[in-house]
């Protein structure tokens, strides 16, 4: 291994920076080259590189957002694109790839694997946390507190006008921002798509909330729950069933994705950048870095695609209880 290509892939997330700043000092540390790659698969395929050293990454340990910026490259999923990616990684003599991303950017790379053999390592950034082989992606930690410090403000409104608050978050198909953020900004009610709570039994524990002395409420709710109606669609809903609610919906966006990594993602992306690194150093390919308890480990880059993110079932449990 002599030059590695980092680049970041689908949609952002905090962490991502203090990642690629990881991967290009681990370079210098070990005196390998660094060449970052701007827009993903696209500026593979465009041949939009530049050459990084230890002080190209200065000052962005805390900066949302990816300084090599991001895309999902539909080019990439062509024949054409990727020899044309191959070529131009091959003339830049770029011989092992980094790439932060989720699981459509792994996907991608290993397709480009076992089609050219180029040595490849994944580090999972993405908000969602929805990939097999780690606890932590980049970027969940921040979102899940951006969300808590969101909640706690719209609870300010929530409780002097004595109404009931719908908020949806991000996640995809996985509820693990919900579940989490729900809990910690004390959800009534917390809709996910691994647990489908039904509309009858929303509106009784509505119904036992108003009866239990509580005035105002906030129900947190996945973008992929299967509860069968959207955010404004359940709100209209309650409102007819239950009109002693008077119901307002915050649908939170992509605020989620952004703002300075909190400290936890900023040490896990320099984690495992390192990691990645070595590992390419000492001859591995085609893994995954992560963390699971609190050791950074290797998950087969094919089984993290292929496995599913359990939610922890227990906070089920929690957030019932919690909502008492
Ligand atoms: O995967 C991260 C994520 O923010 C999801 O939570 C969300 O469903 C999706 O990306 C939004 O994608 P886009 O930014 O392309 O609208």
């Amino acid at each position: 291994i002599k030059r590695i290509g980092v680049l970041t892939s689908g949609g952002d997330s905090p962490g991502m920076n203090a990642a690629i700043r990881s991967v290009v000092r681990t370079c210098a540390y070990h005196n390998i080259e660094c060449v970052g790659i701007y827009r993903g698969y696209q500026g593979m395929i465009e041949g939009d590189f530049k050459e990084m050293g230890p002080r190209s990454v200065n000052n962005i340990v805390n900066k949302g957002g990816t300084i090599l910026k991001s895309a999902r490259s539909k080019d990439f999923m062509t024949p054409e694109g990727r020899q044309k990616a191959f070529s131009n990684i091959q003339k830049a003599g770029i011989d092992s790839l980094v790439v932060i991303g989720g699981d459509g950017s792994f996907t991608g790379a290993e397709v480009f694997n076992s089609e050219f053999n180029i040595p490849i390592m994944g580090i999972p950034g993405t908000i969602d946390n929805d990939i097999y082989g780690t606890s932590f992606t980049l970027g969940y930690d921040t979102a899940l507190n951006t969300v808590v410090e969101v909640i706690d403000k719209i609870r300010d409104t929530a409780s002097s006008h004595n109404r009931l608050f719908f908020v949806e978050v991000m996640g995809r198909d996985a509820g693990h921002i919900a579940l989490n953020a729900g809990i910690g900004a004390g959800a009534e009610e917390i809709l996910i798509p691994e647990e489908d709570l039904g509309l009858e039994r929303l509106l009784d524990s509505l119904k036992k909330s108003k009866a239990s002395g509580k005035s105002s409420s906030i129900v947190v709710i996945a973008e992929g729950d299967k509860i069968g109606k959207n955010v404004f669609e359940l709100k209209d809903y309650v409102e007819a069933n239950l009109p002693e609610y008077d119901v307002r919906v915050s649908v939170l966006g992509h605020m989620q994705r952004g703002g300075a990594p909190t400290c936890f993602d900023r040490v896990l992306a320099s984690r495992l950048g390192v990691k990645a690194v070595e590992s390419l150093i000492e001859g591995k390919s085609n893994f995954m870095v992560g963390i699971l308890g609190d050791k950074i480990t290797l998950t087969p880059i094919d089984q993290a695609i292929k496995g599913h993110s359990e939610i922890d079932r227990e906070l089920l449990k929690v957030a019932d209880i919690m909502s008492t």
